[in-house]
């Protein structure tokens, strides 16, 4: 369907996220033609810059990251056509006075204002705006994380934006929820009869989310040291995704009816406090060692961090969900940084069969199991027992494999081309209410507390592993492995 016209204010344009993945995404669902003639792309940043200089490192950047093919001439200059410059720094008024300017008399327009800055930022702005009277009755606000750095601070941005902008103008990104094989996993579960029935205590053993990244933190050092794993990754998206994975089905597919599924299963995950915490979790951080056969540093020698830092890098940690369909499933959730390899995966694993009646080659009491594959390629995959060849009935573990590039043709849009149309068309159903903000981190929070009491450092593992060896004792202890397929 076309989208109505609008003005979307990008905060932080020339920064990181802007220039890697906010102004492709933007040139490229304009390639395609979806943004509408009247869209007007306002791009603001503290530095002085023009309008032609900004447009000229927009186009370097652009040819670095979009394939050749992709940034046409003709393309180009219709985009730059949208694009405008107004220098604004945050903590004066004067920009935003002119920002005021070039948004007059475009009060009807959709208007939006993505803050793509750090958050200690994210009042301020929304207060200049306000006192400007830019808030107008179709303005909304794109926040992206971190929102806060525990409950209390994530409260306090958001009582103050809340008195700002209505909720349903609030826009908080949780980019994994954008990633096409996330959505893939609703219509997976709620688009088909065959698994919907299995997805419960009685039928699964297990459930493993997994998000390994290469990447270390060199360059976002200051950020990384405060911030640590918990609080990057499972605050937000490992808990999304384990959000989708155990949500009971929604009675449609409207924002509220899927955002109260959700809030209920952050509502059921059992509290990991004191010991208990330190029983059901691991910590790690990288020392130096090799990724794809190239050494690297450990985290304490990166630009940036103290030499004693107790930073996580690395998260392991056992939880359940406190209700009928999940009670007494573990469900283990594992990210880290300079890991072995770059994957992100759902693994849901069934329970094995009461008896065997066959001779199983390999992968004795290896149970079916459901892996969705996010990161690299998106695919699902079913891993189940078959005949192998032969006059024997030996059994062995084959996978059926559903490679959604092979099914489907074509680019596979980047999570942030969808949200920002999502945002465009005023569709909230992919970002996180604000309760949803509070329960993630009203459960995380009693993890910091137990890790600062005790006081250890976590523990060391070499870059280019799977992480510190206790991660594989999490699981242990109750005869499961993490799935690691290479
Ligand atoms: C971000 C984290 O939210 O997600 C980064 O701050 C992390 O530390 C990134 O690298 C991972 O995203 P993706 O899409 O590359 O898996």
């Amino acid at each position: 369907e076309s989208l109505a016209p609008f003005d979307l204010v990008l905060f932080g344009a020339t920064g990181d996220l802007s220039m890697r993945k906010l102004l492709p995404a933007l040139y490229r669902r304009h390639s395609a033609g979806q943004l509408p003639d009247n869209g007007r792309i306002i791009a603001t940043a503290r530095s002085e810059l023009d309008r032609s200089a900004f447009i000229e490192r927009v186009r370097e950047n652009l040819a670095t990251r979009l394939a050749a093919d992709e940034l046409t001439e003709g393309d180009w200059q219709s985009f730059t056509e949208r694009l405008q410059f107004v220098s604004v720094d945050a903590s004066e008024p004067r920009g935003f006075a002119d920002l005021a300017e070039a948004l007059a008399g475009r009060e009807a327009h959709c208007r939006v204002f993505y803050l793509a800055v750090a958050p200690r930022h994210f009042v301020d702005i929304c207060e200049h705006l306000n006192d400007h009277g830019l808030v107008s009755a179709q303005a909304r606000v794109v926040l992206e994380k971190p929102l806060g750095h525990d409950l209390a601070s994530a409260q306090a941005i958001s009582e103050r934006i809340g008195a700002i902008f209505a909720e349903d103008a609030i826009y908080r990104i949780d980019h994994y929820l954008g990633k096409e094989t996330v959505q893939n996993l609703m219509a997976l579960r709620f688009g088909n009869m065959l698994f919907e029935p299995l997805w419960r205590r009685d039928w699964v053993r297990d459930v493993q989310i997994s998000v390994a990244e290469q990447v270390g933190v060199s360059g976002r050092a200051g950020f990384y040291d405060r911030t640590g794993a918990l609080r990057d990754m499972v605050q937000n998206h490992l808990l999304q995704l384990l959000c989708i994975i155990a949500m009971e089905p929604p009675t449609s597919i409207e924002a509220d009816a899927v955002r109260d599924e959700k809030l209920k299963v952050l509502r059921a995950l059992t509290r990991l406090e004191g010991k208990d915490a330190l029983r059901n979790t691991v910590r790690g951080q990288y020392r130096a060692g090799a990724i794809n056969g190239q050494p690297v540093s450990g985290y304490l020698d990166e630009e940036g961090v103290p030499g004693d830092s107790r930073t996580e890098t690395f998260v392991a940690l056992r939880t359940e969900l406190a209700n009928w369909r999940w009670a007494g499933v573990p469900f283990y959730l594992r990210t880290g940084k300079r890991l072995q390899e770059r994957t992100a995966e759902i693994v849901v694993n069934f329970r094995d069969v009461p008896h065997s009646i066959f001779h199983v080659t390999y992968g004795a009491g290896q149970p079916n199991r459901l892996v969705i594959r996010l990161q690299p390629d998106e695919g699902v995959r079913m891993h189940m027992m078959a005949k192998s060849p032969g006059d024997q009935m030996e059994l062995r573990p084959v996978a059926l494999n559903l490679d959604f590039a092979e099914a489907f043709q074509g680019r596979q849009a980047d999570a942030y081309e969808r949200l920002l149309m999502d945002v465009l068309r005023g569709r909230l159903t992919l970002f996180m209410r604000r309760d949803e903000l509070y329960s993630a981190w009203d459960w995380i929070e009693p993890i910091l507390q137990a890790w600062d009491t005790a006081g250890d450092a976590p523990k060391p593992y070499t870059a280019g592993t799977w992480g510190p060896a206790a991660s594989s004792a999490l699981l242990g202890r109750e005869d499961a492995s993490w799935h690691e397929e290479s």
